[in-house]
Order: C-alpha cells, then sequence, then structure tokens
C-alpha cells in the first residue's frame, strides 16, 4: 500500500575547503571542495495530489517569503523531473518546513530539491536505484548530490561530483545568519570580475584539511579551513570580513564563509566553547549552532 504521506528530513551543508577555479565554457567554475553535512535542518513532507503544489513554513527569521511558491520552487522541479523520468504524471502536495538560512550559502534549496526527491520516490513508489537519484540531483544543482549523500564528501566538478571522506568525531559549528541573503551567481561574477584576466589556478584541497579531519585536530582544522569566493564576497558585503574577525576575537579556532554565503561559521571545540563564542557574536545576527557530520536526506516519517 502506497503512504498517505512522506516525511523527509535533509541537512544544511558547510564547504570545509572551497576552492574555486577558472569559468568553464558553461559558466560554471570547477570546484574542490570538502562538504561537510550539518545539523540544520529542513523538512518536506509529500502527500498524494492531483498537481504539484508547494507551500513553505518556518521561523520568522529566516525570510521564507522569499522562496518560492509557484513551479520554479527547487523542490517542485525536483517531483518534476522524478516523475518524467519514470515517465509519469504524477501529482504531489509539497509542505516545506524551513529551518536552514535562505540564500545564506548553506545549499538550503538543494536540502530540499533531495528532500523532495525522496519523499516522492517513496511516495509514488518509484524505487529509483540510487545512482538515477543522483543524476537527477546533479540535473537540479551543483550541491543536491551531495544533499543526499550527506557526512562528509570530496566534491568535485561543478559540486555535483561527490566522494564520501572518512573522518573521526564530530564538529561544532556556529553559524551567524544574515538578515540579508547573497546570490550565489552574483558573488561567481564578482569572482571573475576580480581575477580578470588574470590566470586562476585549478583548485586544490590541501593536505592540511584532509589530515586535521582524519585525526579530529580542530585547531589543525580551523587552521586550514579556506574558502576562494570569500574575497569576492566581501567586496559585495564588506561587513562580512568584520563578522569573521569578531568570532576569532571570540576565540573560535576557525571562521569562514559558508559557500558563497553569508551566513558566518565559525569552527569550535565542543558546546561550551560554541556557547561562548555565539554569545561574543550574536550581536551581529542569529545565532544557531549545529554538530557534523550527519546524514543526508532520509525518511523520518511515513503514513500509511
Ligand atoms: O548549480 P546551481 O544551480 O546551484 O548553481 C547556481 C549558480 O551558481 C550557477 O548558475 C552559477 O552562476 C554558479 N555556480 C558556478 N560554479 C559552480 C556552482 C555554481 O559558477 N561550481
Amino acid at each position: 500500500m502506497r503512504p498517505s504521506a512522506v516525511t523527509v528530513t535533509a541537512p544544511a551543508k558547510v564547504n570545509l575547503c572551497l576552492g574555486v577555479g577558472p569559468a568553464r565554457d558553461d559558466g560554471y567554475h570547477p570546484l574542490a571542495t570538502v562538504y561537510q553535512a550539518i545539523g540544520l535542518y529542513d523538512h518536506v513532507t509529500a502527500t498524494p495530489a492531483d498537481d504539484l503544489t508547494v507551500t513553505v513554513t518556518g521561523h520568522e527569521r529566516l525570510t521564507i517569503d522569499e522562496v518560492p511558491t509557484d513551479s520554479s520552487n527547487i523542490a517542485v522541479r525536483a517531483a518534476a523531473l522524478l516523475a518524467e523520468h519514470h515517465g509519469l504524471g504524477c501529482g504531489a502536495a509539497l509542505a516545506i518546513d524551513k529551518g536552514i538560512p535562505v540564500a545564506g550559502g548553506m545549499a538550503g534549496g538543494s536540502a530540499d530539491a533531495a528532500a523532495a526527491l525522496v519523499a516522492c520516490d517513496a511516495l509514488w513508489g518509484t524505487r529509483t536505484p540510487r545512482e538515477e537519484l543522483m543524476e537527477i540531483a546533479a540535473e537540479l544543482g551543483s550541491d543536491v548530490p551531495f544533499a543526499l549523500v550527506g557526512g562528509t564528501a570530496i566534491g568535485s566538478g561543478r559540486g555535483e561530483i561527490v566522494a564520501p571522506l572518512m573522518t573521526r568525531g564530530e564538529y561544532w559549528w556556529v553559524v551567524l545568519e544574515s538578515s540579508t541573503g547573497l546570490s550565489t551567481p552574483a558573488v561567481y561574477k564578482e569572482f571573475d570580475v576580480m581575477h580578470g584576466d588574470s590566470p586562476v589556478g585549478d583548485p586544490e584541497i590541501p593536505d592540511e584539511l584532509i589530515t586535521a579531519l582524519r585525526t579530529h585536530d580542530i585547531e589543525r582544522l580551523g587552521a586550514a579551513l579556506v574558502n576562494d569566493l570569500q574575497p569576492a564576497a566581501f567586496r559585495l558585503r564588506p561587513e562580512l570580513a568584520d563578522a569573521l574577525a569578531l568570532g576569532l576575537a571570540n576565540s573560535a579556532h576557525g571562521a569562514l564563509l559558508s559557500g558563497s554565503g553569508p551566513s558566518c561559521l565559525f569552527l569550535c571545540e565542543g558546546q561550551a566553547h560554541a556557547a561562548q563564542v555565539g554569545n561574543g557574536v550574536r550581536e551581529l545576527g542569529p545565532v544557531s549552532y549545529a554538530v557534523g557530520p550527519v546524514p543526508g536526506a532520509r525518511v523520518t516519517a511515513s503514513e500509511r
């Protein structure tokens, strides 16, 4: 019997390093990145319906009114692509409950897309093989395949090629949100402007970062965090540099922008240290705490 409702939970991502190469012919940039899924979540509930529809709820600080509620919503596009893949005219009512900052550089939209794929696959009983789901995910966006996989992983290509990475222990993050989002394409465009005609090297993952993750050396990891998009994001939003500096002045082991920003991440030793760092930066915006790595999009409730 088909379920009458399926809820899927999908995590936010952070990039512990984000190496960015020169723009390709298709406009995308080659990446060398280490993703980590952290414990900030969106939930997507799919119920049977004749058409594809979406509603969005979430905490008022999350500017959810910026999330489209028509067919341009990435969760709706994900469901439509899955239906098309199976040659079906399936409908579903998708209810997104957001906990991940909107346009914050934490792949909230990608989490919704991954969640919608898993939820609709269960709702419709289409039993899509994992590899096919990963291919559909890559079509939807560069970060969507990682949202399916979760954990810690190396990302290459434009970010859509994901290989799991073994790490030790857990990592505590303070997330400082911004009240206004930053457009990912705008940050990449600024990156191109900044580099002009001067050559950009091939992106690389620092050995130090991998070693720090394998040995769970938080101080070493903090020093190895790197984000090539940061200078471009600072040009668009200079105050972000001050926010990172404030976290470091308040004893964070490392600080960097999440993806294209504007969410700021501070790496901490554990819960007490995170509370200390969080208190030090909360004058600048809403603060949340998250631990990684956590699993990718997965069914957390199913009603018959
Ligand atoms: O793949 P996704 O739809 O998430 O990408 C959003 C935008 O971010 C792209 O249109 C592009 O401008 C930029 N981008 C990029 N290189 C990447 C990933 C994203 O230039 N590797």
